[in-house]
């Protein structure tokens, strides 16, 4: 991509300063461009250039790989958040309150299974019937015993 502002812009990084400044190896940032997760724009010598608002992007997507989100849901949170133009600090807000609750739910399935594991630690069973962390969300139980897949 062309720089979409119009011209060089003096605290645009290279990508060897974006990896350094985000913590990240300059392959990371080749995949979460190539994710469409950030963006660069290339000089005339085709040298990478990041505008400096990606190091936030970037540091989103580091804090909700360390807590296990998926890229995906990473992804459809950022698209909240334009690459290009002006970013006000609404635009992060209605990001973060569309992933309110894809983050609660997650933090209770985690609840769920922490408690789960409690009990089945100490019983091992891992029984087709009664253990929801060897037979999860079993639906096809529900329309009676046997097979039901033939
Ligand atoms: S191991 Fe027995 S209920 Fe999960």
């Amino acid at each position: 991509m062309r720089n979409p502002k119009g011209r060089a812009q003096p605290n645009d990084l290279s990508v060897g300063d974006m990896a350094q400044r985000a913590g990240v190896a300059v392959s990371t940032l080749h995949f979460y461009e190539a994710e469409g997760l950030i963006q660069s724009w290339r000089t005339s010598a085709n040298h990478r250039r990041y505008d400096r608002r990606m190091l936030r992007r970037v540091a989103v997507i580091r804090v909700a790989q360390g807590l296990g989100i998926p890229l995906a849901e990473v992804g459809k949170m950022l698209e909240k958040v334009p690459m290009e133009g002006a970013v006000r600090k609404g635009h992060w807000s209605d990001a973060s309150e569309a992933w309110r609750g894809a983050l609660e739910a997650r933090i209770a399935k985690l609840q769920a299974l922490r408690d789960q594991l409690d009990h089945c630690i100490g019983c091992g069973c891992l029984s087709l019937e009664n253990c929801p962390l060897y037979n999860p969300n079993d639906s096809l139980g529900e329309a009676g015993p046997g097979a039901r897949r033939l």
